[in-house]
């Protein structure tokens, strides 16, 4: 890959991008999919999505996007099969360890979200190491979903609300969305602009539920290793063209 800073930002006005989403947030699914279209075993589609998460984080480096969040393992991902989830932990404890010269480079920021805890604890000490050299850097952040799992987050911050509320240092209508989003796993993480599905499932899957509110959508069949630069920037082009009224008249 040839280095960042030789490229530089992109020409927005010339790609037709009026505006750029602060957060991105993204499901990459379809790596099995296209692994087994080419006779290949699944992990070789989890390899190639790893190609797919770099070209990604570089075009949204370069469009400006100042925060990119992706779904790398969710909570219900533990339940594939165990040579499966094993060749998966391997492949992010290698890209976490590669990739930090270039992201320290750029100035970006990492951390994990999820029930990190529950990560093999080698997994979990890069993490922790990274995220803690990383945390001063302020071009961009990458926030890794892992062991993530929206519906395991809000039970989480309702438990943690309940036990103030037990030892009497909270009244319950003192709870309110601002005191709730204090429990979440990143809550200075501002919510997604715009969400980006691909293979075709229109669903969310337990990604994300409570930030997502007024998420734009942007969902395509391009399975996620051959999703690339330029359809990144179709889904901010078109994020560009959406009436966003979270709820209110225009
Ligand atoms: C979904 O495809 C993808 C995953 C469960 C894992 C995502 C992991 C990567 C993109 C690789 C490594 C990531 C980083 C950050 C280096 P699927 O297996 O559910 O596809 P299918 O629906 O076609 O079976």
């Amino acid at each position: 890959m040839s280095s960042w800073s030789e490229e530089g930002p992109l020409d927005l006005s010339a790609m037709g991008i009026t505006q750029v989403p602060r957060h991105v947030a993204v499901i990459m699914d379809g790596n099995g999919r296209w692994a087994t279209h080419r006779g290949l075993p699944r992990v070789m589609g989890h390899k190639a999505g790893a190609d797919a998460v770099r070209r990604v984080l570089r075009t949204a480096y370069r469009l400006g996007v100042s925060h990119l969040t992706l779904y790398a393992f969710s909570e219900q991902n533990w339940g594939r099969p165990q040579e499966e989830v094993t060749r998966l932990m391997e492949l992010l404890l290698h890209h976490i360890r590669s990739e930090q010269v270039e992201l320290m480079e750029r100035g970006i920021r990492f951390q994990g979200m999820g029930s990190l805890e529950r990560l093999p604890p080698e997994i979990l000490a890069e993490l922790r190491d990274f995220e803690a050299r990383s945390s001063s850097n302020a071009d961009m952040t990458l926030t890794l979903a892992l062991s993530y799992g929206g519906r395991e987050e809000m039970v989480r911050a309702a438990r943690q609300l309940a036990e103030e509320v037990a030892a009497g240092r909270l009244r319950p209508e003192d709870i309110n969305e601002e005191r709730f989003k204090q429990h979440l796993y990143l809550p200075a993480l501002p919510d997604p602009d715009l969400l980006i599905r691909t293979s075709g499932e229109l669903r969310v899957s337990n990604f994300l539920l409570w930030q997502i509110a007024y998420a734009e959508l942007y969902i395509t069949e391009t399975l996620w290793p051959d999703f690339g630069e330029e359809e990144f920037a179709e889904a901010v082009r078109q994020y560009g063209r959406r009436d966003r009224r979270f709820g209110l008249t225009r």
